[in-house]
């Protein structure tokens, strides 16, 4: 009669808070919890526990998580578990660009952790969010992204078409949709930048939820990752810090980087507008605006100067002396005599061996 109650109090004495609240380390680049928590890149997570899925007030989820809360799913231990194991397989389509937890021993004292923060009151609190996130549409697309889910969703014209098409009978020609919602890069020159503005003021408020928490609040960066202001006059230096500010030689390419990429594991979910204002708080951040009210659009875009810009040549090596003075180089029958092998690299043992990676590279999981 002991032994099963022996067990129990065994697992139970597994879940260790305080070791869980090292695991959250792993997750605070997205999520907070505890006193003044606030929406990161993910929702924050106090009364966690007993949470309708996808119905924290005021953030805006992937569609799936707002339907997995509208068919039923509830945070609890076991769904937790199943969901911290592997996000992406528990739930196909979740914008939670996370790996998951490979030792159940660790999601057992995160979610002792995270208990603390989950008060009884919880419960009542879901329901009233419930029917509000209800009504919510989901989060609005950008254009071309839209154009995109459209054409994915709907057949395209051309279907009939399927497997006849070209030398080879094979594919169909992109929709115009889909041509839209690839071609989106910016030249320097500003051409291909889309309709849309933005001040330093509308990216700050906008920078500080969604990309504070990785860039740091003044571009400084959080831990490792990277930096996005300062390092003016470090470019001779041993370590130059490259930053938008110090090393970037055009503004479209801020543009496009933010706009194609960011925020890191959402990318594609800032509208036009934001990239613009998220654009010009980067410029704010690294002095090259100065005024809050600065407005960033395909109008003002060509009167801003990036510092670095005339940083950059074009490749002139040919007429460096070291390639100028050089005759043609040798393209045939270059080594005098004849050509001997020496070695094979089976006997020099270069070649890895070992299946599943026994011998050569790691396996990766
Ligand atoms: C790279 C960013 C990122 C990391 C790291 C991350 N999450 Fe998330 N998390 C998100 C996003 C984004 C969502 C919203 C997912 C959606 O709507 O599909 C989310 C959603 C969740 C939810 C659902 C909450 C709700 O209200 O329905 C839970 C629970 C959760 N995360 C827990 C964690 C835990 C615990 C960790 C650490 C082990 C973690 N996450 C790591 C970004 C992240
Ligand atoms: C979850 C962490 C995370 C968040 C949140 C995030 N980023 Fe990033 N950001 C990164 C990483 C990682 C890289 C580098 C990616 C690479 O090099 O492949 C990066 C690179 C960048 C770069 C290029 C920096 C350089 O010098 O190479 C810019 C600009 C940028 N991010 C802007 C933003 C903006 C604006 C937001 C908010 C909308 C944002 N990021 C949110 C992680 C994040």
């Amino acid at each position: 009669m002991l032994a099963p109650l022996m067990v129990a109090a065994g697992g139970a004495a597994a879940q260790d808070a305080d070791a869980g609240a090292k695991v959250f380390n792993k997750c605070k680049a997205c999520h907070t919890v505890g006193e003044g928590a606030k929406h990161r890149v993910g929702p924050e997570l106090n009364a966690l526990f007993g949470r309708v899925a996808g119905t924290a007030e005021g953030y805006k989820y992937s569609p799936v998580m707002t339907k997995a809360g509208a068919d039923g799913l509830v945070w609890d231990d076991e769904s937790l578990h199943a969901f911290l194991a592997a996000p992406r397989s528990f739930m196909k389509g979740t914008k939670m660009a996370f790996a998951g937890l490979k030792k159940q021993d660790e999601i057992d004292n995160l979610l002792a952790y995270l208990r603390n923060y989950s008060s009884e009151a919880a419960a009542p609190q879901v329901e009233e969010a419930k029917p509000e996130q209800k009504s919510e549409a989901p989060a609005p697309a950008s254009e071309p992204e839209k154009k995109a889910e459209t054409a994915a969703a709907a057949p395209a014209p051309e279907t009939t078409a399927q497997g006849t098409h070209g030398v080879l009978h094979l594919g169909r020609p992109a929709t115009e949709a889909e041509v839209a919602a690839w071609d989106i890069d910016v030249r320097p020159d500003g051409l291909g930048l889309p309709e849309g503005r933005g001040t330093v003021t509308d990216g700050e408020a906008l920078y500080s939820e969604q990309c504070a928490a990785c860039h740091g609040d003044f571009g400084e960066a959080i831990g490792r990752w990277p930096v996005l202001a300062g390092g003016q006059d470090t470019l001779t230096n041993d370590r130059p810090v490259k930053t938008i500010g110090s090393y970037w030689p055009y503004l479209s390419t801020v543009y496009d980087y933010i706009r194609r990429t960011m925020p890191f594991g959402n990318a594609r979910s800032l509208s036009d507008d934001d990239v613009y204002a998220l654009t010009a708080y980067v410029l704010y951040l690294n002095d090259v605006v100065t005024d809050e009210d600065f407005e960033l659009s395909r109008e003002t875009f060509l009167s801003v100067d990036m510092p670095n810009a005339g940083g950059f040549i074009d490749d002139d090596r040919m007429s460096e002396p070291h390639y100028a003075n050089k005759a043609d180089p040798c393209m045939k029958d270059c080594k005098p005599g004849k050509a001997e092998i020496t070695m094979h690299a089976a006997v020099l043992d270069v070649t890895p061996e070992g299946e599943d990676g026994a011998d050569g590279a790691p396996s990766i999981e």
